[in-house]
């Protein structure tokens, strides 16, 4: 069956290296379901990444994704949450080298901040943020947002 994940490319990527994130999405074999260019409000950073509330980095990281446009995406694909997080690498992008040479991060994070793209990690969280970022939506069985 075919699964949905919440893609984000991030704003210093999509600056730099858009056009090569979405051509290895697409050879990826996903559907890019839904797309919306946005910067996010510090309001909706802030409740995007509420898990990391009182983590350390968590005010870098709302400054970091309230900057400039974010590429927000629904990819579908049989097994997409695990597909995606698989093509990103690892979060902190020297560990992405050491382990996952070819994965986006290793390729195009700056660093464990700026690390260009973010993924859904479970299936309840995709679900979460696909509303969240997209609002009530249907999407069939070929993956087009009805
Ligand atoms: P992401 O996968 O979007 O989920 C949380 C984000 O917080 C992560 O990517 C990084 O941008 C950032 N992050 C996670 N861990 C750290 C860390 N140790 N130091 C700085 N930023 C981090």
């Amino acid at each position: 069956p075919m699964e949905h994940t919440l893609a984000v490319i991030k704003p210093e990527a999509l600056e730099e290296h858009r056009d090569e994130i979405v051509r290895t999405i697409q050879e990826g074999g996903f559907v890019i379901s839904q797309m919306d260019e946005k910067a996010l409000s510090r309001e909706m950073a802030e409740e995007f990444y509420k898990e990391h509330r009182g983590k350390p980095f968590f005010d870098p990281l709302v400054d970091y994704m309230s900057q400039s446009s974010s590429l927000m995406m629904i990819l579908s694909k049989e097994n997409a949450v695990e597909e995606w997080r698989n093509i990103m690498g690892p979060t902190d992008p020297e560990v992405a080298k050491e382990i996952a040479p070819e994965s986006l991060r290793a390729r195009f994070a700056r660093n464990i901040l700026q690390n260009a793209l973010h993924g859904s990690s479970n299936q309840s969280q995709a679900m979460e943020k696909i509303q969240f970022v997209f609002g009530d939506i249907t999407i069939g069985a070929d993956g087009i947002v009805q």
